[in-house]
């Protein structure tokens, strides 16, 4: 019984839909699915299908394309498109940041996962920059995520705000949890910005988290962080917990000649020895 995650498969592409299909049958695992897996309420389906009849229990969280509001989307803002998301995901007994976290695995090796959305607030940014000012300094350097114009909080005045409510709640949801078994926290967005190596674009990090979840892998009993977003494959360790950043990424950033399967990070139970990654081979980020 393994715990495997991927995040970021962006099925708008083709490549992608159909590397995700050739995925084969675990029927003793589990998938997590941490963000970023489509525009689309289509594509959506199609991934929570696939995942569900190929693995014994899935569970998915948002990420920033999941939420864009395109013209024809017919939906006021993120929120809605979020809450039918999850709607979705209840169609098909997927778990989402909605729902109880659940156990997994027997007896010692049990663990309680708790998939999070979190989102940004744009405090990944340095201490003379404020808050009003990030945009723009990100744009000094030609960066302006697309997010700007396609993820729409409202009713909440700003994606801050959205966030802000999403830290409370979910705060507030794993204060709660008791018992001896460690947490697995399931996030789109990094939870720590030393964890961001963008070296190309540094000033995306403004819509990569919040410093808010700086110390949540010590402040609750953590076991591991999943995280993706940053299309930036690797495993790293701060204070002795496990930080795995597990995304695919688009066709033309990842070795088209490594197979799906190959991208699934196992989380539980997990590598036996502390193991570093850094994923060159499976990644063109830096050309
Ligand atoms: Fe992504
Ligand atoms: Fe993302």
């Amino acid at each position: 019984m393994i715990l495997y995650a991927i995040s970021d498969i962006h099925l708008d592409y083709a490549e992608n839909r159909d590397a995700f299909e050739s995925l084969s049958e675990y029927p003793d695992d589990w998938l997590i699915l941490a963000g970023d897996i489509a525009n689309t309420e289509s594509h959506l389906r199609f991934a929570l299908d696939i995942a569900c009849r190929r693995f014994a229990g899935v569970i998915w969280v948002p990420g920033n394309h999941d939420l864009w509001i395109r013209s024809d989307s017919g939906m006021s803002g993120s929120v809605e498109k979020y809450e039918s998301m999850v709607e979705l995901c209840r169609e098909f007994g997927v778990l989402t940041p909605e729902d109880p976290y659940v156990s997994w695995g027997e007896g010692e090796a049990k663990h309680i996962l708790a998939p999070l959305f979190l989102l940004y607030d744009y405090s990944f940014r340095p201490d003379d920059v404020s808050e009003e000012e990030a945009i723009a300094w990100a744009m000094e350097e030609g960066i302006l995520c697309r997010d700007e114009a396609l993820l729409k909080p409202a009713p909440y005045s700003s994606k801050q705000a959205w966030c802000r409510a999403r830290i409370e709640y979910s705060k507030k949801r794993l204060s709660e949890v008791s018992g001896p078994s460690p947490i697995v926290l399931i996030n789109h967005f990094p939870l720590r910005q030393d964890l961001i190596r963008l070296r190309k674009i540094p000033r995306f990090s403004i819509w990569c988290g919040t410093k808010e979840t700086e110390s949540w892998h010590t402040e609750f009993p953590v076991s591991v962080v999943v995280t993706g977003h940053l299309h930036m494959r690797a495993t790293d360790y701060r204070d002795g917990i496990r930080f795995e950043e597990v995304s695919l990424g688009y066709p033309r950033q990842r070795n088209q000649e490594i197979e799906f399967k190959d991208f699934l990070r196992e989380i539980l139970p997990g590598p036996k020895e502390k193991f570093y990654l850094n994923e060159g081979p499976f990644w063109r980020w830096e050309g």
